[in-house]
């Protein structure tokens, strides 16, 4: 199965909101969760949403507001879910 993209935007708003410090972050959680072989992390250029913290895209779904602080958080209960379920339309 090709592993499908998870954007993480590395526009400048977003990058001055603290990407750097989320990528690390999110490149553990995505192992801790074994999802290093189904899921490739990918920079992405300016999401166009850049009022609304760092954003992140799975498919057509954008997550935002996300920060160093509340990534954790937002992976569990918007991200991880929304992989789960495009397995579970597959
Ligand atoms: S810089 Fe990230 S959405 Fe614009």
């Amino acid at each position: 199965m090709p592993k499908e993209n998870l954007f993480l935007c590395m526009g400048s708003a977003c990058h001055q909101l603290g990407v750097y410090e989320v990528l690390p972050k999110l490149q553990a959680l995505l192992q801790a969760h074994h999802l290093e072989d189904t899921i490739e992390l990918k920079g992405s250029f300016c999401l166009e949403t850049c009022s609304h913290g760092i954003v992140m895209k799975f498919h057509d779904q954008h997550f935002l507001n996300i920060s160093p602080q509340n990534i954790e958080e937002k992976f569990l209960q918007e991200i991880l879910p929304m992989i789960q379920s495009s397995w579970a339309n597959v």
